[in-house]
């Protein structure tokens, strides 16, 4: 599978991140299985813990439009190497969209591929919740 538009749309997302607190700018390109893209960029708020990650926010988007499946995200940041996503993201990514490929992208655009339990193994999901 070739991730290059995925890629690229993850770095466009990353140049509008809103991120005056931290500085770390990150952009996520999330891809469904019919093919489309959805994207996101961190925003950040005065009340620090408001802030929004730029995985959660392309797939809320995605999944406010109804979207079920998913097969991989590509997360861009300004970090010099590869930075895997926050804790939070990985729970909610495993929520919905399960052990999708993950592919990071450097500040310099160098990228690597793994999938979300290479980061999350022994997840917590909804197969716990008996009483659901
Ligand atoms: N951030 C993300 O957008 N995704 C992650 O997985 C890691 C952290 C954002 C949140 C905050 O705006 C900044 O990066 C520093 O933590």
């Amino acid at each position: 599978m070739d991730y290059k538009n995925l890629i690229k749309q993850a770095t466009r997302a990353r140049e509008r991140a809103i991120a005056p607190y931290s500085h770390f700018a990150v952009g996520a390109a999330l891809l469904t299985s019919a093919g489309k893209i959805y994207t996101g960029c961190n925003i950040e708020s005065s009340s620090y813990s408001l802030t929004i990650c730029a995985e959660r926010l392309a797939l809320f988007k995605a999944l406010s439009e109804g979207e079920k499946n998913f097969d991989a995200i590509a997360i861009a940041t300004s970090a010099a190497g590869f930075c895997p996503p926050c804790g939070a993201c990985r729970q909610v990514l495993w929520d919905f969209a399960q052990d999708i490929t993950v592919v990071l992208v450097s500040a310099s655009e160098a990228t690597q591929i793994k999938r979300l339990s290479d980061f999350f193994p022994h997840a917590f999901d909804d197969g716990f919740l008996t009483h659901a």
